[in-house]
């Protein structure tokens, strides 16, 4: 029986709503079929997965229940270079650890926004950005194939090990070209398959909700990247996950405005006291 893309859509909605339910209890939530991303308190995997990817730093600043609400495979905070003022977008929020890390860094005159779909990891994200003391990060419920804000309304983009969980990679990489402004910059961390491994070889490497299954290759984000607008595309390969899959850091760069409309030709051959 083939599952459809909303069936898929459910099982990680139910998988990702009782891991965080779970962490609130201190415990996991993602231990049958096929897990969850992993994290500390659901399997030895520590140093590829949540929490043990951060600085020592980042976590003192945390919530205890964001860490153990940490499903990710990075740590897009550390690579986006987020300056005071920014607005930032965190898709796939989960328990909100990357966006109270990006309120803090972009300060009270920038806004970090955390998108979701799952109702119980915004409402453990909501408390969390409380428990920290965070009054300039907003949680969103919505999915990130059809992002809630308007067109160039966000200047950095994160993720964190969410994308390759979409039922529809392509429109999710043409809403963050649409949502970035001109000059806005993508850094999200993922799963990222090698590119000589076929989508058969990544579905047998562990499940869809575990962040195995649907992942891209390199090759497919990069163009799928350059497809919505985006340029200076890099996928990095940080650390080894499964056999011929990384977790990776994502780069891009939505392309800046010309300065200047070109003039009409015949204006531009006047000026220039041609012919
Ligand atoms: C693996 S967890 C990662 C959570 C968080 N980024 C972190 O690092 O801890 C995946 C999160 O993405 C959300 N998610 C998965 N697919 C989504 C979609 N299509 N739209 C919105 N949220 C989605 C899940 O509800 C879950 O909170």
């Amino acid at each position: 029986m083939t599952t459809t893309a909303d069936e898929l859509r459910e099982q990680v909605r139910r998988r990702y709503a009782e891991a965080a339910v779970a962490a609130e209890l201190g415990g996991c939530g993602c231990t049958d079929d096929g897990g969850c991303c992993g994290n500390v308190a659901c399997d030895g995997e520590a140093a590829s997965f949540g929490a043990a990817l951060y600085e020592d730093e980042q976590l003192g600043e945390l919530p205890e229940a964001a860490l153990l609400a940490s499903l990710g495979c990075g740590n897009p905070t550390a690579v986006a270079e987020l300056r005071e003022g920014e607005t930032v977008l965190d898709l796939g929020s989960g328990g909100g650890i990357d966006v109270i890390l990006s309120a803090k860094r972009v300060g009270p005159t920038g806004v970090a926004y955390g998108l979701d779909m799952t109702d119980e990891m915004l409402a453990l994200a909501q408390r969390n950005a409380r428990e920290a003391g965070i009054a300039n990060a907003h949680f969103l419920k919505g999915v990130i194939e059809q992002i809630p804000l308007p067109a160039s309304s966000v200047d950095v983009v994160i993720s964190n090990c969410v994308i390759n969980l979409s039922v529809d990679k392509s429109a999710v990489l043409a809403e963050i070209g649409r949502v970035l402004k001109p000059g806005g910059r993508v850094g999200i961390s993922d799963v990222v398959a090698e590119n000589d491994l076929a989508p058969e070889d990544r579905a047998q490497r562990g499940s869809y909700v575990g962040c195995i299954a649907g992942v891209l290759s390199a090759g497919e984000y990069e163009a799928g990247l350059e497809a919505a607008g985006l340029e200076d595309v890099s996928v990095e390969f940080t650390h080894q996950v499964a056999d011929g899959m990384h977790g990776a850091i994502v780069k891009a760069t939505k392309a800046r405005e010309s300065a200047r409309a070109p003039l009409p030709l015949a204006r531009s051959a006047a000026t220039a006291g041609c012919c």
